[in-house]
């Protein structure tokens, strides 16, 4: 695997790929969910770019850039046996030599959900993300759906920004207790990581009980915000059941909907969600019909 740091060097390598390109942006402290996206793109791509790199620019003053874990070594020999070809790794000064006045901003879509909570956030995310898509020109580039408003924020950039580029969303990776994968479990002590196991139980049932006939979103919603706050050590922050694509609220979930949660462990923010699909509720809609027909018999 060819590591490099400049963009220029990036640049110059980019060019002389023959065929498509996958690229799978990281903040590094790699785990089976990255991995996931590198397999992804290995698949459909003839490619893969992995970029490492934790962007200040994400991070609010009173958060976890300082800590954020750094695990070199150990990510540059995971993307080795995935058989990545090309890691691009700049430092911060590569990426922002003159600081970042010019920003990318995507000012409704992201300033929902975690964009409330973290203002400034998706700023630095859409600043970055279309840095390393101008850099490294992708033909596709691939997230998890665990960061479902960051999808929302990303493909509203890439469609008003025309990046032509396709944006794939992997499905979120969980471990074995259920707990959706993410840089910052490592945070966890064990009785945290066994009170964190609350987001997805209350996620999973949420999304059963939609799926046998409770559609309205707001009882949904006021459902796992119920659940959630009553679990001692975790603060929940929203609890939100939405329009995936804009992130709005809705009336009805039957059209597709995004049940999703943030909340903090100790110090440590976890986020998670369930998708429900509009074919969810066209099988359980027909299916609650054939019943009833069956039971008017
Ligand atoms: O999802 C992440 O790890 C980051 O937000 C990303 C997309 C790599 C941008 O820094």
């Amino acid at each position: 695997m060819q590591i490099v740091h400049s963009i220029a060097e990036m640049r110059r390598l980019r060019r002389a790929l023959p065929g498509t390109l996958g690229l799978v942006p990281t903040m590094g402290a790699l785990h089976a969910g990255h991995l996931s996206l590198v397999r992804a793109a290995k698949q459909a791509c003839d490619h893969v770019a992995v970029t490492l790199f934790v962007n200040p620019l994400q991070f609010g003053p009173k958060e976890d850039f300082g800590k954020y874990p750094r695990t070199f070594e150990q990510d540059c020999a995971l993307l080795e046996a995935e058989g990545v070809e090309l890691l691009f790794a700049p430092a911060v000064e590569e990426m922002y030599p003159g600081g970042a006045e010019t920003t990318v901003d995507v000012p409704e879509v992201g300033s929902r959900l975690d964009g409330a909570s973290r203002p400034g956030h998706f700023r630095g995310v859409s600043t970055v993300v279309s840095k390393l898509f101008l850099i490294a020109t992708p033909d596709r580039a691939y997230f998890g759906q665990k960061d479902a408003a960051q999808v929302a924020v990303l493909r509203t950039m890439v469609r008003d920004l025309n990046f032509g580029l396709e944006l794939v969303v992997c499905p979120t990776v969980r471990d074995a207790d259920g707990l959706a994968m993410s840089s910052r479990n490592r945070y966890l002590s064990d009785e945290e990581r066994r009170i964190a196991l609350a987001i997805p139980r209350a996620l999973a049932s949420a999304k059963a009980i939609a799926t046998q006939g409770e559609w309205s979103a707001p009882v949904l919603e006021k459902l796992l915000t119920e659940t959630l706050s009553e679990v001692s050590g975790l603060q929940l922050d929203y609890a939100a059941v939405v329009d995936p694509v804009s992130l709005l609220p809705l009336a009805s979930v039957t059209q597709g909907a995004l049940l999703a949660v943030a909340a903090f462990v100790g110090t440590t923010r976890l986020i998670d969600n369930e998708l429900l699909s509009a074919e969810e509720f066209t099988e359980s809609t027909t299916a609650v019909l054939n019943l009833a027909e069956v039971l008017s018999r």
